[in-house]
């Protein structure tokens, strides 16, 4: 079964634990956080206490995704706050390895994440060690971008990879993840699809009154990536 992680980055942040609950009750699996420091991307975020705060507002797991240098500095504050999932860039550390296993002892499952660009080699000597893969099909930073359809392949190829190897991990895809997107990224063998603005917009189509009314319309966006999901 496929899982959808609703990125709380297009939610109403002054309004952050009541839009998660809205969420959750939508019927999304995650919760997806996106921590961004003004250096490894152009946007700041939130930090662990706002995660914190997150997770007090569901019982969903946190799938937080660290877009900032020096993650090692940071993977204890996060695990601590709530993550369930910790993802990382590999284009933020040079010691890859040691912050997987740090992030495994501190309780959390590791996440190793991949810009557009990165190429899937970089995952070699460490693939068995992680519980999932995240590739961007953004250039991290914003929400609401559009979809770079070049990363398909790459989804495809690490498929064939994870299941010849016969590992359990993850396949996660984050970034313009909408209605006319998702066929394709399920054909080609993600397990998890992160979604922003497909879940917290305004797409239009929808019944009398249900536009402007949040929890209604966060219903029917995550019904409508659901289906095709299927
Ligand atoms: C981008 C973030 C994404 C973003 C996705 O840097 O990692 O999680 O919120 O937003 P959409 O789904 O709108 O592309
Ligand atoms: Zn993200």
């Amino acid at each position: 079964m496929k899982k959808l992680s609703a990125s709380i980055l297009s939610a109403d942040f002054g309004r952050l634990a009541e839009q998660v609950r809205l969420v959750e009750q939508a019927g999304v699996d995650w919760i997806h956080v996106d921590v961004m420091d003004g250096h490894f991307v152009p946007n700041i975020t939130i930090g662990p206490d706002v995660v914190k705060a997150i997770k007090k507002a569901t019982s969903l797991p946190l799938d937080v995704h660290l877009m900032i240098d020096n993650p090692e500095r940071y993977v204890q504050d996060f695990v601590e706050a709530g993550a369930d999932w910790l993802g990382i860039h590999v284009e933020a550390t040079v010691h890859l390895e040691r912050l997987i296993q740090n992030i495994k002892e501190l309780g959390a499952r590791a996440t190793v994440t991949l810009n557009p660009a990165t190429s899937l080699n970089c995952l070699d000597y460490v693939l068995k060690d992680v519980d999932m893969v995240l590739l961007m099909t953004v250039n991290p930073g914003f929400s609401g971008q559009k979809f770079i359809r070049g990363v398909l392949p790459k989804v495809r190829q690490l498929r064939q990879r994870i299941d010849a190897e016969n590992l359990g991990v993850l396949i996660e895809v984050d970034g313009g993840v909408h209605t006319d997107t998702v066929s394709d990224i399920v054909a080609a063998g993600a397990d998890v699809l992160v979604s922003g603005s497909g879940i917290f917009g305004k797409h239009g189509g929808y019944g009398p009154g249900e536009e402007d009314d949040d929890a209604r319309r966060l219903a029917a966006n995550v019904r409508r990536l659901r289906e095709l999901m299927k």
